[in-house]
């Protein structure tokens, strides 16, 4: 029934939004290459506390900003909405950052206090939320973020819910696949302080994405990528010589959905 459901949904796509449904054959194609590759890398991982002190050598102290009321904010209110939400369910929570990924989204912007954050991968929103809120704290950027919404019914409905109206200001949202719209924004932008992955975790679309972020990442800035053991296009990135590459795998003490889950998520400074 899913999978009929979700061809139908596909299928309804072709006369409304043909490029998308092309965008999203390419995305599935890509989806079946990984399945059938070999064996994804094992990374050397560190746990979230070690990250925090590798972060502090190199942005500035983390430990204040942890404790903000924004962040506390932030986090009861992504709960709030999410357990709210949870029957009409367009999405899938599983797809919302974790409450890991979300902190260090927050923290980064804080620390670096950036101009331009890029992301992709959108959903709910929840990442962009937390970027957004610690944008109101530093009274300065704007977020760029890019997603091909999730193929469901409803989708306008949830597209983004998690970001309040009050921090839209700061907010540029694209639709469409980052293989397209990337390369475009980032000439608009021409740098980006941060860059947040969290689209479609492909070796091809997670590579593409990151050697076209990197020569516009400014010194000292940071990116960010969810679900980096699935490939290794995060290793890859090695061979760019960051500052800082970790690859960090820990588990949640304070989830914003659900039970606390197992999380790997990879960061790098320039
Ligand atoms: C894991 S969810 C993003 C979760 C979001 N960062 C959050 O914290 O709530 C992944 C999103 O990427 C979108 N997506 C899938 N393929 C994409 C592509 N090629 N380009 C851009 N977005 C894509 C999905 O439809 C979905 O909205």
């Amino acid at each position: 029934m899913q999978p009929l459901r979700s061809l139908g949904l596909l299928l309804s796509l072709l006369p409304r939004r043909p490029q998308e449904f092309h965008d999203r054959l390419a995305g599935y194609a890509d989806l079946g290459v990984q399945r059938l590759s070999g064996e994804p890398p094992a990374y050397e991982t560190v746990t979230w506390e070690q990250a925090l002190r590798d972060l502090e050598r190199h942005l500035g102290r983390v430990a204040g900003i942890l404790e903000e009321p924004a962040l506390e904010e932030t986090e009861e209110s992504t709960r709030r909405l999410l357990g709210r939400i949870r029957a009409e369910d367009a999405f899938s929570p599983r797809w919302a950052a974790d409450s890991r990924l979300a902190r260090l989204c927050y923290v980064l912007c804080r620390l670096i206090s950036p101009s331009v954050v890029v992301e992709t991968g959108v959903a709910y929103g929840v990442s962009s939320a937390f970027i957004l809120r610690a944008m109101e704290e530093n009274g300065r950027g704007t977020l760029y973020s890019v997603d091909l919404p999730p193929l469901r019914r409803e989708y306008e409905r949830f597209w983004g819910i998690a970001v309040p109206e009050a921090l839209r200001g700061r907010w540029k949202l694209y639709r469409g696949p980052s293989a397209r719209l990337l390369p475009q924004l980032l000439e608009e932008t021409r740098t980006a302080d941060l860059f947040v992955h969290d689209s479609l975790h492909t070796f091809k679309n997670m590579r593409r994405e990151f050697d076209q972020v990197w020569p516009h990442l400014r010194a000292g800035g940071a990116l960010v990528a969810d679900d980096v053991e699935r490939n290794g296009a995060f290793g890859e990135l090695q061979r760019k010589n960051p500052a800082l590459w970790r690859v960090v795998r820990d588990r949640e003490e304070s989830p914003l959905h659900g039970k606390a889950a197992p999380v790997v998520f990879g960061l790098a400074v320039k």
